[in-house]
């Protein structure tokens, strides 16, 4: 900080700087040197200085970054060193970083024997190509590219961004033009296009679309609340400063000024070693924060650059190399849906086959219904696929409609399951709708079948995935209950079955007939009904026609099942379909014994619910659970209001600090023993 004896010109210079150097720090290094009380200290002291000095203000103090007033229009400014276009490789193979490496080789006649050429590589950022000029290192104006000739006076908004600096650090030439890319982060684009659906406002189809609409805004309060970010790549007009040899040092000094400079960059020499940038960054592209579009050569020396000089429009020193394309335009034909495992039913764009991110796409994912209400896109629209690295190809919103149709509901369209015709619902707060034939659907047939065999359900031990894979691939077992008529023979034939473990399997499968109802239950694979529910029903109703018959006011007698529980459990017992693979397993030979309907276990923890979190020192979760259980008391899952202990070991996590929280009792394995014989 200056000393208290300075002038207040002298104050005013030394906030400035300081500011500047924080903000840098914070926004283009994103190394934060101050915190923000501190920052926001030095802020209200420019702040305070200028309105007692107006005369001190300066266009480039860091306060007047925001509230300039609108403009009534966008101003034409007419670049003193117009805004060229590169020219672009379209083979994107290497070969087109060999290609062009000739063209240069040939152009300055050199020959084989000639030492390779040095290059710069770079990213091609996906914005907007903007101008910003400098005069004596301050920020005096900002213009678009337009047509490379004459743009648009965009300052007002480039001000507010906090990654371009207002006055540049140690470096004041008489003109310095920066040359670069506007961007948004894809992330930033993300939330800006929440915030937008939040509020009402018009999402965005991409974050260029969505950069290129905050530059060109008349109000710079707007553009502010654009989260926008820059790179800078390059320059215009220069006078008096004498430039580096080379577009490398150039990048270095600019960085060293204060602007940002894309880290991925790199100086090589020959050809392969541009296919081979191009290979890396390809590599790199799904996880960069930002779209790019392709990389980009440009000759490294800056005496050779003048040397090749231009054709048409472009640069002889630079090209383009592309990667395909993430986004693409195409027709959308039809909105199908696909039925996955779990039942949820995905909309799922068919497509007018359409080549993008390298490869043809004629599906593409719509999410579910609030996306395909949120981006408004219909049957016949145009839209936007998007397709980046390995991820499902996504319809991104429709930019044009020929024909004005209804909007797609998904329960009206699909009011029972494509696959296997059960009632599809969708639950109140549920973004995803779902076909309710869980035992029956083919589609969730190998979620059913594992689940339903799995240890703490009906406990068919070494009926593992692969051999499930099989069964259902082979059409062996269809539902639960063709399980119990496989024989021997017909295990022994399937793969890496021998006939010992074909003759253990069926004797666990003839085991697991000799079940108790809480494990039936489970077993269906109701959803929302996990372990514990399903013992409370089992013992609420003692009877399985009991639950059958059951409507969601008798449910929810039971404790802890609440109106989303009832209406699962009522929705999948009303599917047809789920009672008949019930009776087929009862026919099978499943059984259990009856309870006396909610026949009150005595102990001493009857009525009450613990949950059990980290290790304990002697018991197992299984033990501490039976005992529990043996003594009347429930063991839930997760700590709620309605908890009565928790019982905490060795490295407890979450759940305590939750049952902290609630206020609830807190058990060692001791005080739950000392619960236990009371
Ligand atoms: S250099 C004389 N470098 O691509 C060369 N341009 O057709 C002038 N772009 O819209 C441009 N990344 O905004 C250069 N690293 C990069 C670039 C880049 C993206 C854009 C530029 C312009 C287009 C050039």
């Amino acid at each position: 900080m200056s000393p208290l004896g300075d002038s207040p010109a002298e104050r005013a210079a030394g906030l400035r700087s300081e500011l500047e150097r924080h903000n840098h720090a914070y926004y283009v290094l994103d190394a934060p040197t101050v915190p923000d009380a501190e920052y926001d200290r030095l802020f209200r002291a420019l702040q305070e200085l200028e309105a007692e000095h107006p005369e001190l203000l300066t266009p480039d103090s860091p306060t007047q970054r925001v509230g300039g007033a609108p403009v009534p229009e966008l101003h034409p400014v007419r670049h003193a060193v117009p805004m060229l276009s590169i020219r672009t490789e379209t083979d994107i193979t290497a070969a087109g970083a060999l290609a062009f490496d000739a063209r240069v080789r040939n152009a300055l006649g050199l020959g084989a024997e000639d030492a390779p050429i040095e290059y710069g590589a770079e990213l091609k950022f996906d914005g907007l190509a903007i101008s910003l000029r400098y005069e004596q290192g301050a920020l005096v104006r900002a213009a678009t590219r337009g047509d490379g000739e004459t743009g648009e006076d965009v300052t007002h908004n480039i001000r507010t961004m906090r990654q371009i600096p207002l006055r540049l650090s140690g470096l004041a030439p008489a003109v310095l033009e920066v040359r670069g890319e506007i961007y948004m982060r894809r992330d930033d684009f993300d939330a800006l296009n929440a915030r937008q659906a939040e509020t009402g406002g018009k999402t965005f189809v991409n974050p260029r679309n969505a950069a290129a609409g905050a530059v060109r805004q008349l109000d710079p309060a707007i553009a502010a609340r654009r989260p926008l970010s820059f790179f800078a790549y390059g320059l215009g007009e220069v006078v008096g400063w004498a430039l580096p040899p080379s577009h490398w040092d150039v990048l270095n000094e600019l960085a060293r000024a204060g602007l940002p400079v894309c880290e991925h960059r790199a100086r090589v020499a020959g050809p392969e070693a541009l296919a081979a940038f191009h290979e890396r960054i390809a590599t790199l592209r799904p996880s960069l924060p930002y779209d790019i579009d392709g990389v980009v050569y440009k000759v490294d020396r800056l005496d050779l650059q003048r040397q090749l000089g231009f054709v048409t429009r472009e640069p002889r020193w630079a090209v383009a190399h592309k990667y395909p394309a993430e986004e693409a335009v195409t027709r959308l034909l039809g909105i199908e849906v696909q039925v996955g495992r779990t039942g949820a039913l995905t909309p799922v764009a068919r497509l007018e086959p359409v080549f993008v991110g390298g490869v043809t796409v004629t599906n593409a994912t719509l999410h579910n219904q609030d996306e395909i209400d949120r981006k408004d896109v219909r049957v016949g629209d145009f839209v936007i696929v998007r397709r980046a690295g390995d991820v499902i190809p996504e319809v991104v919103g429709p930019i044009a409609r020929k024909e004005e149709v209804s909007r797609f509901d998904l329960l009206k369209e699909y009011p029972v399951c494509p696959v296997c015709g059960s009632h599809v619902v969708r639950g109140e707060d549920e973004a995803v709708a779902r076909c309710t034939g869980g035992l029956f659907c083919p589609a969730q047939r190998k979620q059913a079948l594992w689940h339903f065999a799995s240890r703490r359900a009906m406990d068919i031990e070494g009926l593992g995935d692969k051999l499930l894979d099989q069964l259902v691939d082979l059409g062996l077992v269809k539902s639960p209950a063709d399980l119990y008529s496989l024989d021997e023979a017909c295990l022994a034939g399937l793969e890496r079955m021998g006939q010992k473990s074909a003759e253990n399997l069926r004797a666990a499968i003839e085991r697991s007939k000799d079940t108790t109802l809480a494990r039936f239950v489970y077993s269906l694979g109701i959803r929302n009904v996990g372990e514990a529910t399903a013992k409370d029903l089992a013992r609420h109703f003692g009877k399985l026609e009991a639950l059958l018959a059951a409507d969601e006011e008798a449910l929810q007698r039971v404790p802890d099942v609440g109106p989303v529980v009832a209406a699962s459990i009522r929705q999948f017992f009303l599917e047809e379909h789920n009672v008949q693979v019930v009776e087929a397993l009862r026919q099978a030979g499943v059984h259990w014994p009856d309870l006396a309907p909610s026949a009150p276990v005595a102990g001493p923890l009857l009525g009450k619910t613990l949950v059990l979190t980290g290790t304990l020192p002697t018991l197992s979760r299984d033990e501490a659970k039976a005992l529990i259980e043996q003594s009347g008391g429930k063991v839930a899952g997760s700590v709620s209001k309605k908890t009565d202990f928790l019982v905490a070991g060795a490295e407890a996590g979450s759940k305590l600090d939750k049952a902290l929280a609630l206020g609830i009792t807190v058990l060692d394995e001791d005080a739950l023993n000392q619960l236990l014989s009371e």
